[in-house]
C-alpha cells in the first residue's frame, strides 16, 4: 500500500526522503517520487523503484520535503498519478495514503471553481482544496480542506515558503519520528529507524504541525498532548542482516520470536480481560495469514476453553449482523492497520461488543480501537509474506489458551513443558532443511499443487498454500484432507504435486488413507511427518521429517518447514520474494 514520509531539519531533505523511501518499499508499490522546498517546491516522481529515481534524479536542494511510494487505486501507475501532487501554484505539495471517498464531486466543484487537475487520481483534489481555503494560515487551510473530505487519509502538507510541514490522519497510519533538531514523518516505523527511536503517534482528527525545533499537535484548533514512545526495534531489525531475502532472515527469527512473544507474557503474567469476563463464546477475526492463525486458535481454544469459538473473515464480516450476545471478540492483525480489521472491530465497539486485538505494531489503528490489546514480539516484518508474525498470534493463542485452561493439571504441565521446547524444534527444522530445498525444487517445476490437512493442521494447509502461491506464483489450494474426494479429485494426476500434512494424532489413520487415494490417481505425494514414522515412507512420494512433539504444536514445526519449502520453491523460479507483484504488507484499502 501506499507509504508517505517527511523530513524538516538541518540537513538535506532529498538523501533522507530517498532513504526512507527505500525503508518502506516492502509495503509493495509501482511508482515513488519526492517534493522538496528551498523556497520553491520541486517534484520528482515516476514509475520506477526507488533506488531508480534515486540514481536517475537531479540534486535537489532544501531542508524540508516530502515522499511517497504508491500502489495505484485511483488511475493507472504512471508519471503523472505518482505522488507528490500539487496545486495550481506549484506552491503547494501533498502526499496521501488512503482513498478520498467523494473526489468526484469535490474535482467537479474545483474545476467549476477555476482549477485544473493533471491526473486521475482521488489525491489530487487535496492540495486544491488547501490552496482554495490558504488565506495565510496553513494549518487552517488543511483542517478546513478535511472538513470537505469523506474517506481515509494520512497526508503531509508541503509549502513552498513554510518552514513547517502539516501532518493529519483518518483509518490511515502515520507516524511522527522525533529527532533533535530535525522531525521525520512516515507511515510506518521501520521507514524512520535509520534516525530515530522516538515517535509520536496522531489519532484520528489530529493535525499535527512539525517544525525542525518541535511539534505542536491540534484538535479542533486546540492543542493536545500526544505522548512520545520509545521505539523498542532496532536499525538490524529492519535490514537483511546477511540473508539473501527479508524472508528468509524472518523465517530463521523464528525460535527467538516464540521465546519473546512467550517470556513476555510468563514473566508479566499478562491478563487479558476479555477472557476474564464471563464470555459464553468467541468470535475471531482476521486476513489471510492471520485467519489462519485465528483457524488454528479455534481449535486450541475450545480444546482448552471449552466454549464455542467462531472464526470469521474480517472482510465478510463487514456485510451482516451476527448474533453476539454473550461474545467475546479477539481480532488479529499483524500491522494493525488491515482496513477490512478495522472496520469490523468498529462494528463490534459500535454493538458493545468487547474486542481484544492481536498485534504486532504498538500504536497501530487497531489497537487504538480494541477494548485491550496483546502485543506479538515479532519485531517488524518486512517480507510480504507473513512468517514470523504468524508463529508469534501463534504463540499468544496458546498462551491465552493454556492460560485461562479448564484442562486438568496434567495435560497443563505437558503443554508447558511442550511449548517450551518450540523454539528448539523449530531450530531443527531450520538446521535441517536439506530434504526441503530439494522438493522445492521439484515443486518449482509445476504450475499447480494442493495441501491437505486434517484437524489442527487444516489451517496449516490453507497456510502453505497461501505462502507458496503469493510468493512463487504456483496455483496452490489448500485443501481439508477428507474434502478432496467432494470435488478436487477431478483435478488429480500426475501433474499436480499433493503437499500432506501427517500429524501423530487422532487424524492419522484417515491422513493415510487420503494419501492412499490420491496415489492412486496418479498425483506425486510430498509428506510432512514426524520423524520415526515408518509407514509414511512406504506411500509417500519424498517425506519432509519434522521432530516429534505434543501434537497440540504441531502447526508451528509444520508451518516454518512449508514457509521453507514455499521461499526455496519462489528462489528456485527466480521470483521476487519480498515484493511479489500486486501484493502489499498493509492492505490499507477494503
Ligand atoms: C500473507 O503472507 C499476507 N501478507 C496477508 O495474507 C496478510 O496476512 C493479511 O493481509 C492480513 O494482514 P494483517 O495481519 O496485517 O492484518
Amino acid at each position: 500500500m501506499c507509504g508517505i514520509v517527511g523530513y524538516i531539519g538541518d540537513k538535506q531533505a532529498q538523501p533522507i526522503l530517498l532513504n526512507c523511501l527505500a525503508r518502506m518499499e516492502y509495503r509493495g508499490y509501482d511508482s515513488c517520487g519526492i517534493a522538496v522546498t528551498g523556497g520553491s517546491i520541486k517534484v520528482c516522481k515516476d514509475v520506477k523503484r526507488v533506488q531508480e529515481l534515486t540514481t536517475t534524479m537531479p540534486r535537489i536542494g532544501g531542508l524540508a520535503g516530502i515522499g511517497h511510494t504508491r500502489w495505484a487505486t485511483h488511475g493507472e501507475p504512471s508519471q503523472v498519478n505518482a505522488h507528490p501532487h500539487l496545486d495550481c501554484s506549484g506552491n503547494i505539495a501533498v502526499v496521501h495514503n488512503g482513498v478520498i471517498n467523494n473526489f468526484q464531486k469535490l474535482k467537479q466543484q474545483l474545476v467549476a471553481e477555476g482549477h485544473s487537475f493533471v491526473s486521475q487520481t482521488d489525491t489530487e483534489v487535496i492540495p486544491h482544496l488547501i490552496e482554495k481555503y490558504y488565506d495565510g494560515n496553513l494549518e487552517e487551510a488543511v483542517e478546513t480542506a478535511l472538513r470537505d473530505v469523506e474517506g481515509s487519509y494520512a497526508i503531509i502538507v508541503l509549502a513552498a515558503k513554510e518552514p513547517k510541514l502539516i501532518v493529519a490522519r483518518k483509518d490511515s497510519p502515520l507516524i511522527i519520528g522525533v529527532g533533535d533538531r530535525e522531525n521525520f514523518i512516515a507511515s510506518d516505523v521501520p521507514a524512520v529507524l535509520d534516525y530515530t527511536n522516538r515517535a509520536l503517534y496522531l489519532e484520528d482528527g489530529d493535525i499535527g504541525i512539525v517544525a525542525k525545533d518541535g511539534i505542536v499537535v491540534k484538535r479542533g484548533g486546540t492543542r493536545v498532548e500526544r505522548e512520545e514512545h520509545r521505539i523498542l526495534w532496532s536499525v538490524e531489525d529492519a535490514q537483511k542482516g546477511g540473508y539473501e531475502h527479508f524472508m528468509l532472515k524472518e523465517i530463521h527469527e523464528q525460535p527467538r520470536v516464540i521465546r519473546d512473544t512467550l517470556g513476555d507474557y510468563t514473566q508479566q503474567n499478562g491478563s487479558a480481560s476479555l477472557m476474564d469476563a464471563d464470555i459464553k463464546s468467541l468470535l475471531i477475526l482476521a486476513c489471510g495469514t492471520s485467519y489462519h492463525a485465528a483457524l488454528v486458535g479455534k481449535y486450541i481454544i475450545e480444546d482448552l476453553l471449552n466454549i464455542p469459538v467462531r472464526v470469521e473473515l474480517a472482510s465478510e464480516l463487514n456485510y451482516w449482523a451476527p448474533s453476539l450476545a454473550g461474545t467475546g471478540a479477539l481480532a488479529i492483525t499483524q500491522s494493525g492497520e488491515t482496513a477490512d480489521i478495522l472496520k469490523a472491530m468498529k462494528k463490534l465497539r459500535g454493538v458493545g461488543c468487547p474486542v481484544l486485538v492481536i498485534t504486532n505494531v504498538v500504536g497501530s489503528s487497531a489497537s487504538r480501537i480494541a477494548s485491550q490489546t496483546v502485543y506479538t514480539r515479532a519485531g517488524p516484518e518486512i517480507s510480504v509474506a507473513a512468517t514470523k508474525s504468524f508463529t508469534a498470534q501463534l504463540m499468544v493463542l496458546y498462551w491465552l489458551a493454556m492460560s485461562y485452561s479448564k484442562a486438568d493439571a496434567r495435560r497443563l504441565a505437558d503443554m508447558v513443558m511442550g511449548i517450551r521446547q518450540l523454539p528448539n524444534k523449530v531450530q531443527q527444522v531450520l538446521d535441517n532443511k536439506d530434504e526441503i530445498i530439494k522438493s522445492a525444487k521439484y515443486l518449482a517445476g509445476y504450475e499447480n499443487a494442493f495441501f491437505i490437512g486434517r484437524g489442527i493442521n487444516f489451517p496449516i494447509a490453507l497456510e502453505g498454500a497461501l505462502k507458496l502461491k503469493e510468493i512463487s506464483y504456483i496455483h496452490a489450494e489448500g485443501c481439508a484432507a477428507g474434502e478432496l474426494k467432494h470435488g478436487p479429485f477431478a483435478l488429480l494426476g500426475e501433474d499436480i504435486p499433493v503437499i500432506a500434512i501427517v500429524a501423530q494424532d487422532n487424524t492419522y489413520e484417515a491422513m493415510l488413507t487420503n494419501i492412499r487415494e490420491v496415489k492412486a490417481r496418479g498425483a506425486p505425494v510430498i509428506a510432512l511427518a514426524e520423524e520415526g514414522d515408518k509407514d509414511i515412507d512406504q506411500l509417500a512420494d519424498s517425506v519432509l521429517t519434522l521432530p516429534k512433539g505434543d501434537a497440540i504444536f504441531s502447526p508451528v514445526v509444520n508451518t516454518v518447514a512449508l514457509q521453507l519449502l514455499a521461499y526455496y520453491t519462489a528462489r528456485h523460479r527466480g521470483c521476487p520474494i519480498d515484493t511479489p507483484r500486486n501484493l502489499a504488507k498493509s492492505v490499507t484499502v477494503e
